[in-house]
């Protein structure tokens, strides 16, 4: 089973759009594992965005990060950072197709919505980031079987 972190970003949080957006991922099956409604820090959005120092967008980007509170989630299921990564949809927003989160709700490149991890090395450093071993919470989901 993976983990991922799933974070509403401040203008999917400013939208109203936290519900529907959790909705989707509890449509899809996924198992949420924690949650945190929060103002980031910039040093916290520094090392959120470690992979995209140096890069010409990085100062708009912790700019935004921290421009507003945010949902932070961890989510698990199977291969959920692909599969998650497709519900989301893709980054730039003409690429984003209908059914995806940023296709169906976001119209702006920057302003995608939401936050995904891009793999497992990524997934368990912004777990790290945001949660403390002992807020992710273990149980078990009787429908898991068919999920
Ligand atoms: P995340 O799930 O947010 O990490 O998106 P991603 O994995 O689909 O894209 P990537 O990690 O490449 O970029 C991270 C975020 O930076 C994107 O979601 C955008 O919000 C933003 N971004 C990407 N490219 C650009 C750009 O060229 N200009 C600006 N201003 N922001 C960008
Ligand atoms: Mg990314």
């Amino acid at each position: 089973m993976e983990r991922t972190f799933l974070m509403v970003k401040p203008d999917g949080v400013q939208r109203g759009l936290i519900g529907r957006i959790v909705s989707r991922l509890e449509d899809k099956g996924f198992k949420l594992v924690a949650g945190k409604f929060l103002q980031i820090s910039d040093e916290q959005a520094k090392r959120h965005y470690a992979e995209h120092v140096g890069k010409d967008f990085f100062g708009e980007l912790v700019g935004f990060i921290t421009s507003g509170p945010v949902f932070a989630m961890v989510w698990e299921g199977d291969e959920i950072i692909t599969l998650s990564r497709q519900v989301i949809g893709k980054t730039k927003v003409k690429e984003a197709l209908p059914g995806t989160i940023r296709g169906d709700f976001a119209a702006h490149t920057p302003h995608n919505l939401i936050h995904g991890s891009d793999s497992p090395e990524s997934a368990e450093r912004e777990i790290a980031n945001f949660f403390s071993a002992d807020e992710l919470v273990q149980y078990e989901k009787s429908i898991s079987r068919w999920t």
